[in-house]
């Protein structure tokens, strides 16, 4: 999600939509690039090319055109409270606009990567400060907890925005279920490791330089919060593996890379656990990643923000962002403590 253009302070900002997919790619990222191409020969080349160019040098997609991962419909309810004025974001772009870096870091190569994932069997753990761990299966993620569909915006650090009719349940509903201990302070998520089927993994460069597994993090009162939401589907049917089968984090008010995918733990804590953007650049991505307009990322503006559906990510169309990505009567209170410029 950073680029390979060097962070210096004082020169205006990018604009996150100026950008290539593929040149949002972390420094550390973009160097062994260098040294990939340098080894491979291609010296002259690879330092005269800009960074997105080398990136298509080692697209490991297939360029899939159809899906071939079998996802099935889900019974839900359809509650009022979370349908929202805004149209929904044309399926084919959620599922074929991504970031799952597992699969690679270009936004089509999860969908190109990930179709063979195999998602069966699946156990996901609930464990730590609790009082009764739980360990649910693949039938359980659908079948335990009621589900519902909402339609939530989703605000990527990016720069762009989508809006997604999830199914899923409250992230409060399956930690009640576990009880909470009194000691515990903040929520630990952690996705499947599995490098066999995420190439990504294997593979530092298409990994985009994170150390995996992905790990992400909410404080209790975040992850109590009745926004704080499990997935297990989108458009009525399970989820596709590009987009966090068969379970994801979705927490609207933050920016997207919270919502961590794919999820095999979840640990109550009695301290802020590690969170893998924060590990890998700090000072780009904070614990809190609250979606905040007027902190910028230190490269680009984060005032406005492309609709994906709408024209997509080049094109001239883009709104404002929303403060707490407009979910602030439901979470401000969270944060009137906090100086959002320090805990960004
Ligand atoms: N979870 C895992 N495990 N790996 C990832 O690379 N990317 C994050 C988040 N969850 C990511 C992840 C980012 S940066 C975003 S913006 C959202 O997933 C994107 O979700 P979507 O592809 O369903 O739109």
């Amino acid at each position: 999600m950073t680029n390979n253009t060097r962070f210096t302070k004082g020169i205006k900002r990018q604009s996150a939509w100026d950008l290539a997919d593929n040149q949002v790619t972390p420094e550390s990222v973009f160097k062994d690039r260098r040294n990939i191409v340098k080894a491979l020969g291609l010296g002259a080349l690879g330092a005269s090319i800009p960074g997105y160019v080398q990136a298509g040098l080692f697209d490991f997609g297939s360029n899939k055109s159809t899906s071939t991962f079998a996802t099935k419909p889900l019974q839900f309810t359809q509650p009022k409270a979370f349908v929202i004025p805004e149209s929904l974001t044309p399926e084919n772009k959620i599922t074929r606009h991504n970031n799952f870096y597992e699969f690679g870091t270009s936004k089509q190569d999860p969908f190109d990567n990930a179709q063979a994932f195999n998602v069966n069997p699946w156990t996901l753990q609930i464990d730590g400060l609790v009082d009764k761990p739980i360990t649910l299966d693949l039938d359980d993620l659908t079948k335990r907890f009621a589900l519902e569909e909402r339609r939530y915006r989703l605000r990527c650090v990016e720069a762009w925005s989508m809006v997604v009719p999830w199914v899923g349940f409250s992230l409060a509903s399956l930690l009640k279920e576990a009880g909470v201990k009194s000691s515990a302070t903040h929520v630990a998520f952690e996705t499947l490791f599995d490098p066999e089927q995420m190439p990504g993994q294997k593979n530092r460069l298409m990994g985009g330089g994170i150390h995996y597994p992905y790990v992400e993090g909410l404080t209790l009162e975040e992850a109590m919060n009745p926004l704080a939401f499990l997935a297990v589907g989108l458009y009525g049917k399970t989820l596709p593996p590009q987009n966090g089968a068969p379970i994801r984090l979705v927490v609207p008010w933050k920016y997207g890379f919270k919502s961590i995918k794919s999820i095999v733990k979840i640990r109550l804590m009695d301290k802020q656990p590690p969170t893998s953007w924060n590990q890998l650049a700090s000072h780009e991505y904070g614990f809190y990643a609250n979606v905040n307009p007027e902190v910028d990322h230190p490269r680009w503006s984060q005032a406005s923000e492309r609709s994906i559906g709408e024209g997509g990510l080049f094109s001239a169309k883009r709104i404002p962002t929303q403060m707490f990505n407009g979910y602030g009567d439901e979470v401000a209170g969270l944060y009137k403590q906090l100086d959002l410029r320090k805990y960004y």
